[in-house]
């Protein structure tokens, strides 16, 4: 018998591959104060001009304790576009069926911990939230598309930065779990895929963000954000054992922003910052993945000063809860080099280094779709196991043309070469399961707020401060990626 009897080449998409959008709450549910919704940490993120500083800011959001009390009194609507998103929670239905329209047989959203657990205090959850999300699945159920929801996607009670400083305190691990724990048994017959914690290596860009922690109350951001992610871990870890205690064929997968770093020159000690930027990247799948702290991390904690708190029963946690699957959200490549703060910037999403042969987004993000196949091959040959693409797409402002429709094809090219890439990585023997684009619906931005960074199939008509009719319109990309999905990837024309 010869090898290639045995092993096939895999030169299409599987059979049942998953295609898709994501999306997350705070980004598009709006609604913020209807049926019992708590407050978020997204929700006290406030729009700050990106360009105020002469160069676009991606990272607008921070919070800082004064911030915060300033906001509490100021509830102007114009201040916080994550509070109206895009109004999904009223339209969930029209925009489900666009999807369908499209063929998606996967829809990426998150749950809004707030609607569930107000304060996150509440020993019983919110009926009217919990009410909102059996409609939605309901919903996606109609048309065959399977959800897959993330447990926290960048937001969390305000009340427990308030009360703990977020993540930094131990006491929201059980917090979690006691959410987790109700929402997977309310839609254990209705979601069977789920990944924990969006992003929880975005925790070392922004401490509010992923973790709820008020940096100017922490005296070593960098030690928090490990601490933080280390409570994260725990909860991530034994909401994976409940999943598996009340839904049996649960999937579920951690999440990281897979940022590629390439040596800037073939020195051998910039090849080395090469492996290091990049393991400090994967630092998080290979706890989440392998159950336990790699032996690199070490040396890094001692290098950085960094020494965090832990008990007797952690690593029987990590262990016990190790993730059915990767995920990773993917949107550029870095270059890196040996430099003294290259540590520093292996977790950042701005690079200082330019990689000559990328072209840059409108909002100066590398564009490059091989970095996209290298991710999905190392990352198979780390673990071994399925990959999901949970994000990927073109920030990019669209302009409605005098037939009022939105002629995308930048973004039809951005995510054609990024398919091939799957495609690619594929038949390189990588198991990629599945794919959504990043903001299949015009949404609200996550760094920078503005509505007018657009990612979506479907635009909607609303501007920064928040003024338009909400109308849907279908763009260009929508009719292509309907094909894209129709030929299962076979038709990227
Ligand atoms: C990912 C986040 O990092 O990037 C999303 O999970 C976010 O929430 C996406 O929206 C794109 O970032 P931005 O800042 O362009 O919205």
């Amino acid at each position: 018998m010869k090898y290639s009897q045995i092993k096939k080449l895999n030169t299409h998409f599987p059979k049942h591959f998953l295609w898709g959008g994501a999306t997350a709450a705070n980004q598009i549910e709006g609604a913020f104060d209807k049926d019992g919704k708590g407050l978020s940490t997204s929700d006290m993120a406030a729009y700050k001009d990106p360009y105020a500083s002469g160069k676009v800011d991606n990272f607008t959001f921070n919070v800082t304790s004064k911030e915060l009390e300033f906001y509490e009194n100021h509830p102007e609507k114009t201040l916080f576009p994550k509070r109206w998103g895009i109004d999904f929670y009223h339209n969930y239905k029209e925009d489900i069926a666009l999807f369908a329209e499209m063929g998606f047989n996967v829809f990426r959203l998150s749950i809004s911990w707030v609607r569930i657990f107000p304060t996150g205090l509440e020993s019983a959850p919110n009926e009217a939230g919990l009410a909102f999300y059996d409609k939605v699945f309901d919903e996606c159920a109609k048309y065959g598309i399977e959800p897959l929801v993330t447990m926290s996607h960048y937001e969390m009670p305000i009340e427990l930065t308030k009360k703990y400083n977020g993540w930094v305190n131990r006491a929201l691990v059980q917090i979690f779990e006691k959410y987790a724990k109700v929402i997977l048994e309310r839609y254990k017959h209705k979601v069977k895929y789920w990944i924990t914690f969006n992003e929880m290596n975005m925790n070392l860009n922004s401490l509010y963000t992923g973790a709820g922690v008020l940096a100017d109350l922490v005296d070593n951001p960098l030690q928090a954000a490990y601490q933080a992610s280390h409570h994260q871990f725990l909860a991530s870890a034994l909401a994976v054992k409940a999943a598996r205690d009340i839904i049996p064929d649960a999937k579920v997968g951690c999440m990281i922003n897979h940022i590629e770093s390439y040596a800037k020159t073939t020195k051998p000690e910039d090849q080395l910052q090469s492996v290091k930027s990049n393991q400090l990247n994967m630092f998080y799948p290979d706890v989440q993945a392998r159950g336990e702290y790699p032996s690199y991390i070490t040396r890094y904690f001692a290098d950085q000063n960094i020494d965090i708190q832990m008990q007797d029963e952690d690593e029987a946690i990590l262990r016990e809860g190790k993730v059915d699957y990767v995920a990773i959200s993917y949107y550029m490549s870095h270059v890196t080099e040996a430099r003294e703060d290259a540590a520093k910037l292996a977790g950042s999403f701005d690079s200082p280094i330019k990689n000559e042969y990328l072209k840059l987004t409108q909002w100066d993000w590398p564009i490059d779709a091989t970095g996209l196949r290298i991710a999905l091959i190392k990352l198979y040959d780390r673990y071994e196991l399925p990959l999901f693409v949970a994000e990927n797409g073109l920030g990019a402002k669209d302009v409605l043309s005098s037939d009022d429709n939105i002629h995308d094809d930048y973004r039809i090219d951005y995510l054609k070469q990024h398919i091939a890439a799957v495609k690619d990585a594929i038949e390189d023997g990588v198991d990629v399961f599945g794919y959504t684009v990043w903001g299949c619906i015009d949404l609200i931005s996550c760094g920078t707020s503005q509505m007018s960074k657009r990612y979506g199939f479907i635009y909607v008509d609303q501007d920064d401060q928040g003024k338009g009719s909400l109308k849907r319109i279908p763009k260009d990309s929508f009719y292509w990626y309907k094909k894209v999905i129709a030929s299962n990837g076979e038709d990227l024309t």
